[in-house]
C-alpha cells in the first residue's frame, strides 16, 4: 500500500521517527504489538520497520530509523524522504508478539531495537500487565524515546544502561538472567553482540518463555538492488492472451490494468499472496521470500519481472 510520510521527527542522535498514513486519512491495517512493515527505500530495496506507536491507533504507523552509515537503505530515509512524499509499505506481520499468559513480562532492547518495545509498552499498560524494559544504549543522546520512558524509569518500571560504546560496559545480562522468576517471559531485541549474550545467558529459562527478534543491521540487510526496469509481456498459457508490463509497473498491475484479475496484498513480495506458477521465460526475482527451489517453479507477479521478452505464466 501506499502511505504517505505525514511527518519525521528526530528522535536521538542518527534516529529519526517516521509517522506513516493513508492518503486519504482513512484507518491503516490493524497490527499487534510486535509487529513490523517493509517499507521500498528505493527501487528494488526493502527496509523492515518495528511499528513503535500503540497498535490501537488506526490512524498512523510510526517507525524509527536508524541512520545506516554503510549506505544500505535507511539512510536514503534519513537523506531524501520529505514530509508529504509517498512510501511504499507492507502490510503488518507480527513475528514478535507477545504472550497472552504471562505473570510478566521482561524486555531487554539495543539501540534501535526498541522500537517493538515502544508498542509492546503501549499494550502491555493498557493489560495493566506487569512489565520491566532494560534498555541499553551508547549514552543518552543516542537513546531514541528518552523523555517517554523517562516517567516509566521514574516509576521503577525502565531501567536504561548506558555503556559509553564499550561492550565491557554493557548490561551484565549474565546476571540479571540467572533466576528466571517464575511466570517471567522474557523478550529481547538489538543487535548482535546484545542477542547472543543474551541467548547464552538464558539457556537455562524455558524455551517457551523466550522471545526474540533480530534487527537486520546494514550487514544482514537483503539489498535486492536490481537492473533497469523494461518493459516486457507476459503470456497467459490457461486462458491465452498476452499483455504488455510496462517498465514502471508490475505484473500484477499490469494484469489488472488490462482487465485480468490479479490477487495481491503486500504488493512487495512480502507475503505470497501473488504467488503464481510460471512456464516459461526467465523471471527477473526481487522478492524476499522465495526460496531457490521455489524459483525453479514460482514468481510473485507483485515485484518479480523478467530478463527476456516475454514470461508464460500458468494462468
Ligand atoms: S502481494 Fe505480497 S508477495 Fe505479492
Amino acid at each position: 500500500m501506499q502511505l504517505r510520510i505525514r511527518s519525521i521527527s528526530y528522535l536521538a542522535e542518527d534516529v529519526l521517527g517516521f509517522e506513516l498514513t493513508d492518503p486519504n486519512e482513512h484507518d491503516l491495517p490493524r497490527f499487534t504489538a510486535g509487529a513490523h512493515v517493509a517499507v521500498r527505500v528505493a527501487p528494488g530495496l526493502l527496509r523492515d520497520y518495528s511499528l513503535c506507536n500503540d497498535p490501537a491507533e488506526r490512524r498512523r504507523y510510526c517507525i524509527a530509523v536508524l541512520k545506516d552509515r554503510e549506505g544500505h537503505g535507511s539512510n536514503r530515509l534519513h537523506e531524501q524522504a520529505r514530509p508529504g512524499d509517498l512510501l511504499e509499505v507492507s502490510w503488518p506481520r507480527n513475528l514478535f508478539p507477545l504472550a497472552d499468559q504471562a505473570e510478566r513480562h521482561w524486555m531487554i532492547a539495543g539501540g534501535i531495537g526498541i522500537t517493538p518495545f515502544m508498542a509492546m509498552i503501549a499494550e502491555l499498560k493498557r493489560r495493566r500487565a506487569d512489565f520491566h524494559l532494560y534498555y541499553c544504549s551508547r549514552a543518552p543522546e543516542r537513546t531514541a524515546f528518552r523523555d517517554e520512558l523517562s516517567l516509566l524509569a521514574a516509576m521503577g518500571r525502565v531501567t536504561f544502561h548506558y555503556d559509553g560504546g564499550d561492550p565491557a560496559k554493557g548490561l551484565d545480562v549474565t546476571a540479571l538472567l540467572k533466576e528466571p522468576p517464575p511466570g517471567t517471559h522474557l523478550y529481547y531485541c538489538g543487535p548482535v553482540g546484545l542477542m547472543d549474550a543474551v541467548a547464552r545467558a538464558a539457556t537455562h529459562w524455558p524455551p517457551r518463555t523466550m522471545h526474540c527478534e533480530y534487527f537486520k543491521g546494514p550487514a544482514a540487510a537483503i539489498p535486492e538492488m536490481v537492473g533497469e526496469d523494461l518493459p516486457f509481456r507476459v503470456r497467459l498459457v490457461k486462458s491465452g492472451g498476452e499483455y504488455e508490463v510496462r517498465a514502471d509497473e508490475s505484473i500484477a498491475r499490469a494484469l489488472r490494468r488490462q482487465g485480468v484479475r490479479v490477487d495481491t496484498s503486500c504488493e512487495l513480495g512480502y507475503c505470497g499472496t501473488c504467488l503464481t506458477r510460471y512456464v516459461s521465460g526467465e523471471p527477473d526475482f526481487r522478492d524476499q521470500i522465495l526460496n531457490p527451489a521455489d524459483r525453479k517453479r514460482f514468481i510473485l507477479t507483485c515485484c518479480t519481472r523478467a530478463k527476456g521478452e516475454v514470461l508464460g505464466l500458468d494462468l
